[in-house]
């Protein structure tokens, strides 16, 4: 295919919220936490901004792959809600940086950092682009019902970035959205307003889920994705040295490493610290491996990302 990542950095909020401080205010416990999702802890903003992480991520992106602001000609960012609705997250992280190029965000939900290798992949390939920042941010925080303890536990905040150009890594990419999906298994209600005309109130609220159907989705489609991804690339489980799945639940990921039957150690993990950080989850686990060397030239990773819509993607990398 057509791309390779040439740098990564993050962004990650100063306060990490362990679950023990939760129970301060809500009818929870570590001991719940910890046992149906795997988290301890997650990192929220005080009073960091979503363009200060994001602008944060892709400086460290930019200087890991030896680049400045005006190298870029694109930047994506993934994000379910940035700032503002507009200008575009993409816009803020651009006037921050100091780059000067096409910007735009892409809502894939948590799926979105795979939607957005696809999108730069086209760039790439159609001549329009050299290097693309690409930014998966988001403040889940702002956006779920602290009065909930079925969904503000499970969320953080933080973003992460890398810098793709053209290369051979990216050897297979798919994505899906399930059409027939009812908004109701996991949405954000976009209303609001004070429109006049409009015949009631329109509904501007907080994060809504139906957790176990959402759990069964995401089992079934990370085992469907990675059988399809083998049979297209004619290669066998053994084969695939790393799979970096979306970090929602500790226990979707054991489902997977017992579904697929590899070694637990080639999924790598950080939702005990960060929590679900929708499309920020695998590009911050690659910063992670990139930083301390876990990933190395030849190595192949298989990502694997799922959400709101209900959308899947994934995407096979031969890292260079
Ligand atoms: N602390 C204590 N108890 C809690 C709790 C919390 N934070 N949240 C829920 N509970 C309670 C429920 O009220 C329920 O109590 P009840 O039996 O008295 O009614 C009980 O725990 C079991 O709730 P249930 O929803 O059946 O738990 P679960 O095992 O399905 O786990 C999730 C809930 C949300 C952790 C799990 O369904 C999940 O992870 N789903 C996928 C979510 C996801 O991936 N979302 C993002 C996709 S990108």
């Amino acid at each position: 295919m057509s791309l390779k990542i040439t740098g990564a950095g993050k962004g990650i909020p100063a306060k990490r919220v362990f679950n023990d401080e939760l129970a301060g205010f809500l009818d929870t416990d570590d001991a719940w936490i910890s046992s149906r999702t795997g988290i301890k802890s997650r990192y929220l903003c005080v009073d960091e901004t979503l363009t200060d992480l994001s602008a944060a991520a892709a400086s460290q992106a930019l200087q890991n792959a030896g680049l400045s602001p005006g190298d870029i000609d694109l930047i994506l960012c993934s994000t379910v809600g940035g700032d503002y609705r507009t200008p575009s997250l993409a816009c803020c992280v651009a006037e921050r940086v100091g780059a000067r190029c096409p910007c735009f965000d892409v809502n894939a939900a948590c799926t979105g950092f795979v939607y957005a290798l696809e999108i730069a992949s086209l760039f790439l390939r159609g001549g329009r682009a050299g290097n693309i920042l690409i930014i998966a941010a988001e403040m889940m925080s702002a956006l779920t019902d602290w009065t909930d303890r079925n969904t503000c536990v499970l969320f953080g905040d933080g973003a992460a970035a890398c810098v793709v150009t053209a290369g051979n890594a990216l050897r297979y990419l798919h994505l899906s959205s399930d059409a027939g999906a009812d908004a109701a298994v996991l949405n954000i209600p976009g209303g609001g307003g004070n429109s006049p005309f409009a015949a009631g109130k329109r509904d501007s609220a907080f994060l809504r889920m139906q957790g176990q159907e959402v759990f069964k989705f995401a089992v079934g489609i990370v085992e469907t994705e990675m059988l399809r991804m083998l049979d297209a690339l004619k290669l066998s489980p053994e084969q695939i040295d790393w799979l970096l799945l979306h970090q929602a639940n500790k226990r979707i990921i054991d489902c997977a490493v017992a579904k697929l039957k590899q070694p637990k150690e080639k999924f790598p993990c950080n939702i005990d610290r960060y929590g679900n950080l929708s499309s920020v989850s695998i590009p911050l686990l690659l910063f992670e491996m990139l930083e301390d060397g876990r990933l190395k030239p030849g190595d192949t990773v298989f990502m694997s990302a799922f959400g709101a819509g209900l959308t899947a993607g994934s995407c096979l990398m031969v890292w260079e």
